[in-house]
């Protein structure tokens, strides 16, 4: 077999053209390869860093622009943070409620994590002005899931759209506790709460209609922070004001990042892959149960756990794929990878239903609308639903123009259904892989042979 040719193209305005051309006889994928940190984990190691006491390390922090938008926020409060590396990260605290007024806007570019998270911790700093905004996509997103519990708090918050649209300007304050009751499974709903309710006397719970990931509530418990968790009621309580105490994080592989081999490995016919060191924390683990559904061959190997976090080896090998239904409780815990998904999905058997999961609409884009598009262009038979869509499976997809919409979970589900592809395809704004995953090319290139 031979191996596919994988070229990117860098435009005047920087955008950048991922043209893969698959050769006409196919190809597999092999190796053992390692993908880059968690997204989720990285952005709160660099959060609770800068607001503990005493110096935090972080090993294994992701480099992509997402984590970067959130060091240069806490940077500009004050927080003194090494270069980002990967090998180590130096975060000396400053302690909770010690942020100094930035003199600039807070900029969170394309994270919805960044802007979220963080509204918490300013809305609760008595006594300091803060104004936030964030690249074109984010400006666009609701942003009123977490300005109104925390104005139920008795923060102050403004923006357009009766504050749903960042920009926003915060007026901090000593907040009260409350009980909210979470009508969507939102970690970044839950993070932010808590986050308020960390410099809040008294004791603040969330209550989420499903389990969304609980990355926070251990950070936050290793920090040193008081919290109670009722796994009966998807609650989780924090006692304010906590005092947090620096840490060494180790932040695991990405199985949001590490999806896109899994499915890679699954539908490409022929292939043998590891993917080593993956976060396979229950709350993100989903996909890995949708693809055993599928008929996907992965197996978990080195199974262990690293400060806080279950990792673990992922082999997968392709196998006979086919369609499964995804609803309900099962969504918050594989939402971000129900794009890749629906590349399987389009490889399977049968009519694979995604249901539920109406919040890929608020996504960095549209993503119900957008991988409907873009695999129908390529010979898919996508049908979209107004929370998910019906996939299905069997027809050859055939190598055509494709835009990534500045998503980079698009782009990357897009470059690996292009594996399967007969012909070339193009995809454009490619770029926005480096979003979570800096390297993704690179690797590509290495595991098609
Ligand atoms: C994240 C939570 C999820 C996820 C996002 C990261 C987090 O968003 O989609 O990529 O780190 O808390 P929601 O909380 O909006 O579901």
């Amino acid at each position: 077999m031979s191996a596919a040719v994988i070229t990117v193209e860098t435009q005047e305005n920087l955008s950048q053209k991922l043209v893969i051309q698959r050769p006409p006889f196919g190809l597999s994928l092999q190796g053992r390869i390692r993908v880059p940190g968690d997204k989720s984990i990285s952005h709160r190691a660099l959060m609770l860093g800068a607001m503990a006491g005493g110096d935090t390390q972080i090993q294994g922090l992701l480099l992509g622009e997402d984590p970067r938008s959130t060091a240069s926020c806490f940077r500009a409060m004050g927080a003194d943070i090494s270069e980002l590396n990967p090998e180590f990260v130096r975060v000396k605290g400053i302690g909770l409620g010690n942020f100094s007024e930035p003199v600039d806007v807070l900029n969170a570019g394309n994270s919805g994590t960044t802007l979220r998270l963080m509204l918490g911790l300013l809305a609760s700093h008595p006594g300091r002005f803060f104004t936030v905004t964030g690249d074109s996509s984010l400006r666009s997103r609701p942003m009123s899931r977490v300005v109104k519990p925390l104005q139920q708090m008795g923060g102050q918050i403004w923006g357009r759209n009766g504050s749903a649209l960042a920009p926003l300007a915060i007026q901090g304050q000593a907040l009260k506790p409350i009980h909210y009751h979470s009508p969507i499974a939102s970690a970044q709903v839950k993070s932010c709460i808590l986050l308020a309710g960390l410099m809040t006397e008294g004791q603040t719970t969330v209550t989420e209609p499903a389990l969304s990931r609980d990355h926070s509530e251990r950070m936050f418990r290793a920090f040193g922070a008081e919290l109670s968790i009722d796994p009966e009621t998807n609650s989780v309580t924090v006692t304010g004001p906590a005092r947090l105490y620096g840490q060494k994080v180790i932040v695991p592989g990405d199985i949001s990042s590490a999806a896109f081999w899994l499915v890679a490995g699954a539908i490409v016919p022929g292939s043998d892959l590891v993917i080593e060191n993956v976060g396979v924390n229950p709350t993100r683990t989903g996909i890995l149960e949708a693809l055993a559904l599928m008929g996907a061959d992965i197996q978990r190997e080195n199974e262990r756990e690293v400060a806080g976090e279950p990792v673990a080896d992922l082999r997968v090998r392709s196998s006979a794929m086919h369609c499964c239904t995804i609803a309900g409780d099962i969504i918050p815990r594989l939402i971000d990878e129900i794009p890749i998904l629906a590349v399987a999905a389009a490889f399977a058997e049968g009519t694979t239903i995604i249901r539920d999961a109406e919040e890929l609409r608020v996504k960095e884009s549209d993503r119900i609308t957008v991988m409907a598009q873009q695999l129908n262009k390529m010979g898919a038979k996508v049908t979209e639903l107004p929370d998910g869509m019906e996939i299905t499976g069997g027809t050859t997809l055939v190598g055509t123009d494709l835009d990534s919409h500045t998503d980079h979970r698009i782009a990357m589900s897009l470059a690996i259904a292009s594996l399967v592809a007969t012909g070339t395809t193009t995809i454009h704004r490619a770029e926005a892989a480096a979003i979570s995953y800096p390297n993704f090319t690179a690797t590509l290139a290495e595991v098609c042979q």
